[in-house]
């Protein structure tokens, strides 16, 4: 087998990290979480939850996989050999699998709306609601468009760690800084944008109940990319020298900003136009931005061209980049089992196509075959990956670098043994050791509705 790769610079280690992080999760789940949750008192709770959960949830995922240098169940198997904590290993791959599936599924209506946008077709949509799901019931047309986000991964994902990941982070993160801001001043110059801002700016505290709390767990979770292999297989190309604690500050730094900034984008646009709700769910960004471009620009229809374009151009890259590191996950382990790595993509983009297919399908021709409690394809896999997957795995990752690892390891990945000052390592220690665990068991008796829902 070929010599393992890492990343080359320190820069592209926060950017490739920073781009799995950042996706769909940002630009269209944090803003919609905020709508339902009465805006700023629910932005100081998730900043909150990932200062205290997120970063050392974070680090805990670098610290196994820099130790390891392996992919994420390799590494499960190094550091705790012939034990059962490896479930965590085939978890998180499998997690990858079908978040992988379904989440093409999404960047694949977004490559649409992004073609529509060139075409200068979205300002133009008569009926944004009906269009959408015109859209995503056809047949084949989602399908197409998942295929191309799989393929345009796979591309990337092939070139390797250096040539393909980080080169590829190192274009499209300045990139996606550069939309966001662009974004940002033009929605704040729209009439009526203040609303929007206080919207996002004035907490109203008594909006704030523990449904708010495990919310923001769960979107930071989601946000991050926490617990579902992506970090820990990132990490293991990590060299020697990088300082691990910086790296997850930053990272998560890198997510929270851009989610907050798409609030800011989002927000002060539907606010200008009145009779559009912020709390829209996952229409949000199909159905009621296309209203919001062609009400907010009647008068200038190039600027709501622009819009629209740099807003579906910002959305898929946020979402190709996270898609890169679900690919990843799942093929560095083909790879380091004797496959070349070509032949494990290969094998990861035809087995992600072929279930992505079942999770576009399930919203049209397929809409009444419910074989998972209930559930279609998408929902299940949404549902078991971030509601059933995603809190388990945190809590085992908490509870074995916690508990299971050895303390001097642990603190050795933490100081590069012993060239960097950890001077919270004690306080990061109680919050993976006791903190996490019993938070996050929270969330996870929460998602399955073990409490009665307050709000
Ligand atoms: N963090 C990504 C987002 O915000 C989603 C993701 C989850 C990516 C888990 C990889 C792993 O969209």
């Amino acid at each position: 087998m070929e010599k393992r790769h890492n990343f080359g610079s320190k820069l592209g280690i926060i950017l490739a990290a920073a781009g799995s992080a950042v996706g769909l999760g940002n630009v269209w789940r944090f803003p919609t979480e905020t709508g339902a949750h009465g805006g700023a008192a629910f932005i100081l709770i998730y900043i909150l939850c990932v200062i205290v959960l997120g970063i050392p949830v974070m680090l805990s995922e670098f610290v196994i996989g820099r130790s390891t240098h392996a992919n994420t169940i390799d590494a499960y198997r190094r550091l705790a050999p012939r034990s059962a904590w490896i479930i965590q290993g085939f978890l998180g791959v499998f997690a990858a699998f079908i978040i992988l599936s379904y989440y093409s599924v999404v960047a694949g209506w977004t490559m649409k709306y992004l073609v529509t946008a060139v075409a200068g077709g979205v300002t133009q949509i008569a009926d944004p609601a009906a269009y959408y799901t015109a859209f995503t019931v056809h047949p084949w047309w989602p399908v197409v468009f998942t295929a191309i986000v799989l393929i345009v991964t796979h591309i990337i994902v092939v070139r390797g760690v250096q040539n393909g990941i980080e080169r590829f982070s190192k274009l499209l993160m300045p990139l996606l800084f550069i939309i966001i801001t662009v974004l940002v001043v033009c929605s704040m110059l729209m009439p009526g944008a203040k609303e929007g801002l206080q919207f996002l700016l004035r907490p109203d505290f008594s909006k704030i109940t523990a449904d708010t709390l495990l919310s923001a767990l769960g979107q930071a979770f989601f946000s991050l990319s926490l617990a579902m292999g992506c970090l820990c297989t990132y990490a293991s190309y990590f060299r020697d020298d990088a300082n691990l604690t910086r790296t997850a500050v930053s990272v998560v730094s890198i997510d929270t900003l851009v989610a907050i900034m798409c609030g800011f984008i989002i927000f002060p646009a539907v606010f200008s136009v009145q009779e559009i709700t912020p709390d829209a769910g996952p229409g949000l960004v199909f159905i009621t931005l296309p209203s919001v471009f062609q009400m907010a620009f009647e008068g200038a229809p190039i600027l709501g061209y622009i819009f629209a374009l740099l807003f579906y151009l910002l959305l898929i890259v946020a979402a190709i980049t996270s898609t890169i590191s679900l690919h990843e996950t799942i093929t560095a382990f083909l790879h380091e089992h004797g496959l070349s790595r070509r032949a494990a993509a290969c094998i990861v983009t035809t087995l992600c196509l072929v279930l992505g297919i079942f999770c576009s399908l399930s919203f049209g021709p397929m809409k009444d075959f419910k074989p998972f409690f209930g559930l279609g394809f998408f929902d299940a896999f949404d549902f078991l990956s971030a509601k059933i997957i995603m809190p388990v795995g945190g809590i085992i990752i908490s509870l074995f670098v916690g508990w299971r690892l050895d303390k001097k390891l642990v603190r050795d990945q933490v100081t590069n043994g012993g060239k960097l000052r950890a001077p919270l390592f004690g306080f990061y220690r109680f919050v993976i050791r006791w903190v996490a665990p019993t938070l996050i068991t929270l969330v996870l008796l929460n998602e399955l509705g073990v409490f009665t829902h307050t709000s």
